[in-house]
């Protein structure tokens, strides 16, 4: 089984600003829960019990929000609001064992991870980017958790990564791999690009916010050296590819939203009300007035 994974938030959510300046990305909301919510929902239903929160100054809230709130609860008790009670109770029971680690200054999101590294100890582990979205009918995470351990019976420390196609004029937006396929959804990576020109992409399949990683990841982090004042993740994976460590592909199944930037928000806040039967009603309504 693999337990525990790691949500690194410490970033500084800069193409959101100026709203990231008060309020953590991973807080924005969704209709009426938080980005973050989605993501640990997705976690949960993949068969996860520990959380491991990377969080920076300011970014407390993030697990204030699972916390249980006595005085929250209390208040509504005495005032008889047992809907709203059970609401935020379901919130706070969501994770069995959260925990959190800092990233004091924001050098990167392979830095982000290496401070998990005390927190996970010895076994396989996930990573999952908390802006990142997955709506799918088998979780992302639990898609690849079934993979990885078909793939951890006959390699040796494997790692993996989801990976989605991408139109080629999108490919310098992320991590782009060069591979070969080894089934129809699987490729066994060997070269990953930190945003290529479209010129230069070896593939149009681009790395998203979810992985699993044999604990050896932590070893090639801590040699990593700096690009543009940040410690790369990718730059991890390459080195520990290099050194002959299988680092496989996943093309999952489902619909990825991005909600780091201003139109993958907006896209992921009209996916969910369309997904909503009452909303859906006020979305119709309101497009036919403006049309
Ligand atoms: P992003 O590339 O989205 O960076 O990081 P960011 O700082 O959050 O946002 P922008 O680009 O300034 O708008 C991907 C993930 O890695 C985390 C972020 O919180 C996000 O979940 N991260 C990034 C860290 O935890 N620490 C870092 O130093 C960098």
């Amino acid at each position: 089984m693999i337990r525990k994974a790691v949500l690194p938030v410490a970033g500084l959510g800069t193409r959101m600003l100026p709203v990231t300046k008060v309020i953590p990305k991973e807080l924005l909301p969704l209709l009426n829960r938080p980005v973050i919510e989605y993501v640990v929902d997705e976690i949960i239903a993949s068969g996860f019990d520990s959380l491991i929160f990377v969080i920076s100054y300011g970014k407390e809230a993030i697990l204030d929000y699972f916390d249980i709130d006595s005085g929250l609860k209390s208040f509504l008790k005495e005032r008889n609001k047992e809907a709203l009670l059970k609401l935020v109770e379901e919130v706070e029971e969501k994770i069995k064992y959260l925990s959190s680690v800092r990233q004091k200054i924001p050098q990167g999101l392979g830095h982000a991870v290496l401070m998990a590294e005390r927190l996970v100890g010895q076994e396989p582990f996930a990573v999952v980017l908390g802006d990142d979205l997955v709506d799918s009918d088998v979780p992302c995470l639990k898609q690849m958790t079934e993979i990885y351990l078909r793939l951890s019976v006959r390699s040796n420390k494997p790692s993996l990564i989801a990976l989605e196609e991408v139109p080629l004029e999108d490919v310098s937006k992320y991590g782009i791999i060069d591979g070969e396929r080894i089934e129809e959804d699987l490729i066994l990576i060997k070269r990953v690009v930190e945003k290529p020109a479209p010129e230069e992409a070896p593939s149009t399949l681009s790395i998203i916010g979810r992985y699993i990683f044999d604990p050896i990841i932590f070893e090639f982090l801590k040699g990593l050296p700096k690009v543009s004042g940040e410690y790369q993740l990718t730059d991890g994976i390459q080195a520990m590819i290099d050194e002959g460590y299988p680092v496989y592909g996943y093309l999952f199944k489902g619909k990825r939203l991005d909600t780091g930037n201003l139109k993958g928000f907006f896209e992921a806040t009209l996916h969910y009300a369309l997904k909503d039967s009452s909303l859906r009603e006020v979305l119709r309504n309101f497009c036919s007035k403006v049309s």
